[in-house]
């Protein structure tokens, strides 16, 4: 239903995507299995990884996506193929959604939820405040019209509304822990709202906006670096205890092929230990990081190694704490890494979509597990 207000920007909330009823759990892996089951051709060209990695999981398997390469049936078709679960790589983020004027642009988000519709997913909604977003709409608010707790308020309604029923989940606060893990990151949202005050805000606004939505808090290198996990799970301590609806915690897995092994198992282990579901939210391995480049072969044995004992460590949480496993993206060609260093090779599918070492340590752990 549409507000009273001419349309979706940041001074009012704005009417929710016409969904069906919400799409359980169940729902989307069944109707992932019937995909596979129905032995969806891959696009011409697309060589076959058997078997879908959705039809040997007990829990939701996720990517990143970006809305115009879905219009690549060879990446269309590993998405469809593969995974239960969508994240937005960056179209539901700040930095694409909100216009210099205040105005949101929905567009290539929609896309995304549309795809997963079509496909039985669930939809994962990634981020509502991140410090590394901070739009010009927010930053030249004329708060004499619309206060900015108002405005943060109505993004985030605005957001969560529009996909309920599909997200199953948000990153509501994402990175807030500092590198060095000395304390909270500075940002726009905790200047404005205060440090706690920006979790009580976008927290509580996204509750109201869906209650059947798991909401998140989600960082990175919480398996390679002991002060930032130690800070984070005091953040999450201080978070419950003043009674914010926190519902799940995020370990994005951002890491490279010397990580030490354990690392991963001893982080998932800590954090389950909250109680809350676990979304091991952006896994990829870098090849290249840590200087293991001169020797490939050995860089994607420990690669595949990871992989695996993520896979393994996230299936041994209680089924009720297995929110999703995601990796971010699909084809070594898609991913953020590349930029950095376009000989790096982080994800489990090579440029060409075949799968790696990676993909068939995850598909042996999966079928351990
Ligand atoms: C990255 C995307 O992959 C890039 O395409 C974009 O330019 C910047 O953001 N942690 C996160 C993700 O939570 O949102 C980041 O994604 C990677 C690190």
């Amino acid at each position: 239903m549409k507000s009273s207000c001419e349309g979706d920007r940041l001074s009012c909330p704005t009417g929710q995507l016409n969904l069906s009823p919400p799409v359980s759990r169940r729902l989307v892996l069944a109707s992932g299995l019937a995909l596979a089951a129905c032995g969806r051709e891959p696009a011409l060209g697309q060589p076959i990884a058997e078997p879908p990695l959705k039809s040997l999981a007990n829990f939701p398997i996720g990517t990143c996506v970006r809305a115009p390469e879905l219009a690549d049936p060879a990446y269309a078709d590993l998405a469809a193929r593969h995974f239960s679960q969508l994240t937005a790589e960056w179209e539901m983020k700040m930095e694409y959604v909100v216009q210099p004027d205040g105005s949101f642009r929905f567009d290539r988000a929609d896309a995304i939820a549309a795809f997963a519709r079509q496909h039985g997913m669930r939809l994962f909604g990634h981020a509502l405040l991140w410090y590394a977003n901070e739009p010009e709409g927010f930053l030249k608010l004329d708060e004499t019209r619309q206060s900015f707790e108002g405005a943060v308020r109505n993004y985030v309604t605005a957001m969560v509304s529009r996909y309920r029923g599909l997200a199953a989940g948000w990153d509501v606060v994402n990175e807030p822990v500092m590198e060095n893990g000395e304390g909270l990151r500075e940002s726009l949202w905790s200047r404005k709202l205060g440090q706690t005050g920006q979790f009580k805000v976008a927290f509580e606004a996204a509750k109201a906006a869906d209650p059947a939505a798991v909401l998140f808090i989600n960082d990175y290198h919480l398996e390679s670096r002991p002060p930032k996990l130690r800070t984070y799970m005091r953040l999450i301590e201080q978070l419950l205890k003043a009674g914010v609806p926190l519902g799940g915690i995020g370990c994005q897995t951002h890491s490279w092929s010397e990580l030490p092994a354990g690392s991963i198992t001893a982080t998932l282990k800590a954090l389950a230990g909250f109680g809350l579901p676990i979304h091991l939210s952006e896994m990829d391995v870098s090849t290249v990081q840590g200087g293991l480049l001169a020797n490939r072969t050995e860089a994607e044995r420990r690669q595949a190694r990871l992989y695996a004992e993520a896979i393994e460590a996230f299936a041994a949480l209680p089924e009720r704490q297995q929110f999703a496993f995601t990796v971010w993206g699909m084809r070594d060609k898609d991913s953020w890494l590349k930029r950095e260093n376009a000989l790096d090779t982080p994800l489990l599918f090579d440029d060409l979509g075949r799968p790696k070492p990676a993909f068939a340590a995850v598909t042996n752990a999966l079928r351990r597990s």
